[in-house]
């Protein structure tokens, strides 16, 4: 029967995969986390010459763990064999920001990686292929690349601001003390930096007398308004100073969250936060790479539409709109 048939593999690529989050990556998706439990992977992993040795390292790793559904991994410092035929890129390579510094002092080295690559993945990737963009900055990242690489389906073109949604949904799960999987529908809009809008309006939490708004739950504006917002806006630079070390583990897993939903579908009555190109939703710019709230069903996201928006949330929206339409003129600004 159908069921039975294995399924023809799939080729992802993770870019600095010798890098930290690419050392959580590449184990989870050969476990199939990102793509389902019976979906064979072939991985190609692409990094800079001076981590040639490291790479060569994590494939023997791959090698040594025996993944049943891994069917090959290509590893390798030349992105043109990197991206031949890739159905889904995770573009992770970069450089990560330190303690001290915003998520926009990473642009220059950033951008201009994200315009070469942006070629090698229209010439040689798959048709159709799903780019997922991490590396910060990371909404204008994935800008510079759709636009160096016009032939691809700006559908096609994404950043990763899941972390930030898995973060909120994280601290509204432990100050309700409730499962985290019982909460659902926060959003994330705009940037993934301290601008950006964890937005809880619509946020509602599973209980045994059904589904009830996490603002009545909460019942404490001050701690919405205030602490939750600039916990979820500051927590990457919590975790730099606590660790040393930029996320990692959270963000290959959300990178998972994000590719698994966006190919598989979210679930009924649920959406997710994506970084998308922006069609002028919700008076957003058209033209900015901005996370919205977003259904997937066969393989294609959606903005959820007619969501209300208070006074509140619409200087925040737009806050973080002003800051990608100034990351997108200083993006341009270092490519000259
Ligand atoms: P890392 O320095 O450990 O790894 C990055 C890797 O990229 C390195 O191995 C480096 O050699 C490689 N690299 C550099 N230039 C490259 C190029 N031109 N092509 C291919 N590879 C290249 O950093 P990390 O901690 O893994 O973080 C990677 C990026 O992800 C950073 O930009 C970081 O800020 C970002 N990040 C984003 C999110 C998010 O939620 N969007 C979360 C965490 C980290
Ligand atoms: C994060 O959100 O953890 C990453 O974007 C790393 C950073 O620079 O904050």
């Amino acid at each position: 029967s159908l069921s039975t048939m294995a399924k023809e593999p799939v080729r992802v690529l993770v870019t600095g995969a010798a890098g930290q989050i690419g050392y959580a990556l590449v184990p989870m998706i050969a476990r199939g986390v990102m793509l389902g439990a019976d979906q064979p992977v072939i991985l190609h992993m692409l990094d800079i010459p001076p981590a040639a040795e490291a790479l060569n390292g994590v494939k023997m790793e791959l090698v040594d763990a025996a993944f049943p559904l891994l069917k090959g991994v290509v590893a390798t410092t030349d992105a043109i064999e990197a991206c031949t035929g890739v159905n889904i890129a995770v573009m992770v390579g970069g450089f990560p920001r330190k303690e001290g510094m915003e998520r926009k002092d990473v642009m220059s080295k950033n951008v201009a990686i994200y315009k070469s690559q942006a070629s090698a993945l229209e010439k040689h990737a798959a048709a159709n292929c799903k780019v997922l963009v991490v590396a910060n900055p990371a909404n204008t990242n994935a800008l510079i690349l759709k636009e160096f690489a016009p032939s691809i389906p700006e559908k096609n073109i994404t950043c990763l601001t899941r972390l930030d949604h898995n973060r909120a949904l994280g601290q509204v799960s432990e100050r309700l003390n409730v499962p985290v999987s019982d909460v659902k529908n926060v959003i994330i809009w705009g940037n993934h930096s301290s601008t950006q809008y964890p937005d809880v309006n619509h946020a509602t939490v599973t209980t045994s007398a059904g589904e009830k708004p996490v603002r009545q739950l909460v019942a404490d504006d001050e701690w919405l308004h205030g602490d939750f917002i600039s916990t979820v806006q500051q927590r990457g630079a919590a975790i730099i100073k606590a660790r040393k070390l930029s996320s990692a583990l959270s963000a290959a897993s959300s990178a998972c969250d994000h590719i698994r939903d966006w190919v598989l579908g979210t679930p009924e009555g649920t959406w997710v936060s994506m970084g998308v190109y922006s069609d002028g939703s919700y008076n957003v710019p058209a033209g900015l790479i901005y996370s919205f709230p977003v259904t997937c069903c066969n393989g294609d996201w959606t903005i959820v539409q007619g969501l209300a928006i208070d006074d509140l949330s619409r200087k925040k929206l737009d806050l973080t709109a002003e800051e990608l339409t100034e990351e997108k003129a200083l993006a341009y600004s270092c490519l000259t």
